[in-house]
């Protein structure tokens, strides 16, 4: 009689352990609730100092930890612009901040910087023109500043564009106002002038290449629903051959040349406007 209750019972448990398996093994999860993990001041083995939390690395600076009040990131000393560079002007910083411009300024502001860039011609609102006298007239710091907050409509390139790459297009916004503001005088002994349109004949270019473009017609530009078709089309030739899409991709490689302009040469003393994009 004793037996009895201990075989019932013993029954249950292993009913029970059993449901409590079943409920282990659908209940089991495999996502980042078990990963192996260090929690804050709970020691660990698998250092040999026995601490979870590690020791900074030495000489590391943190991104918020960088002098706010450095001329090199705000452009300001005691308050006001200024005309220089944080670092020396060298040739690599010219081209990394002509590279820069190129990719981030020349919607708005223009490969010349004349404040007629593409985005501008199709209607937003006029970018600085580099060359007039208020903004020529500005510190070379004026020019990292409006990067760095934004200046009206102007968004702040602060996030895509550093601190040092600011530095580089403000002294190449310097490059350009000289290049299109230069008097002969400029011009080294030893190097003639030549005339713009005399340049793009010798490189295959009508003379009237040089002169100032006029971008196409609001008419000439193809509707939204017109390019719909031509976009569905080239995606199906693109699966279909590669050849295909090599080929419609070429004659727009073969244009791009005539898209760029001749660098423009020195312009002889009088005022060039830089010529728009097409
Ligand atoms: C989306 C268009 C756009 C882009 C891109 C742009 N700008 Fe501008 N920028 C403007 C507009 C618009 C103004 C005029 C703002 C106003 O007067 O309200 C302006 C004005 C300026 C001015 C003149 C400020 C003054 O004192 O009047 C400078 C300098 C300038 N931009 C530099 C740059 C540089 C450098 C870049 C590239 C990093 C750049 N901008 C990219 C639209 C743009």
């Amino acid at each position: 009689m004793r037996i009895r209750p201990i075989h019932s019972v013993s029954r249950w448990a292993l009913a029970s352990v059993g449901v409590l398996l079943l409920a282990g093994t659908s209940g089991c999860r495999q996502d980042m609730q078990n990963q192996p993990k260090f929690v804050p001041q709970r020691g660990t083995t698998f250092f040999p100092s026995g601490r979870s939390v590690r020791p900074e690395v030495l000489h590391a600076v943190a991104r918020n930890q960088m002098d706010a009040n450095e001329y090199f990131s705000t452009g300001l000393i005691d308050n006001k612009e200024q005309e220089k560079l944080p670092f020396p002007l060298t040739m690599t910083v010219l081209l990394r901040g002509q590279e820069r411009y190129n990719i981030y300024c020349t919607p708005c502001h223009s490969r010349v910087g004349n404040g007629k860039g593409m985005i501008v011609e199709r209607g937003y609102k006029p970018a600085g023109n580099f060359h007039e006298t208020r903004i020529l007239e500005k510190p070379l710091s004026h020019y990292f500043w409006v990067m760095t907050h934004g200046y009206g409509s102007m968004p702040d390139y602060a996030a895509q564009i550093t601190s040092q790459d600011r530095w580089a297009i403000a002294a190449y916004i310097r490059a350009l106002q000289l290049s299109q503001n230069a008097p002969l005088k400029d011009v080294p002994a030893n190097v003639s002038v030549q005339k713009l349109s005399e340049i793009s004949e010798q490189a295959g270019y009508a003379p009237s290449f040089a002169e100032a473009w006029t971008i196409p017609q609001q008419t000439d530009v193809p509707s939204a629903g017109e390019m719909k078709p031509e976009a569905s089309t080239s995606k199906s030739a693109q699966s279909t051959s590669k050849s295909a899409e090599s080929s419609s991709k070429n004659p727009e490689a073969k244009a791009a040349p005539a898209k760029t302009a001749p660098a423009a040469a020195v312009s002889q003393g009088k005022k060039s406007q830089g010529k728009k994009q097409p």
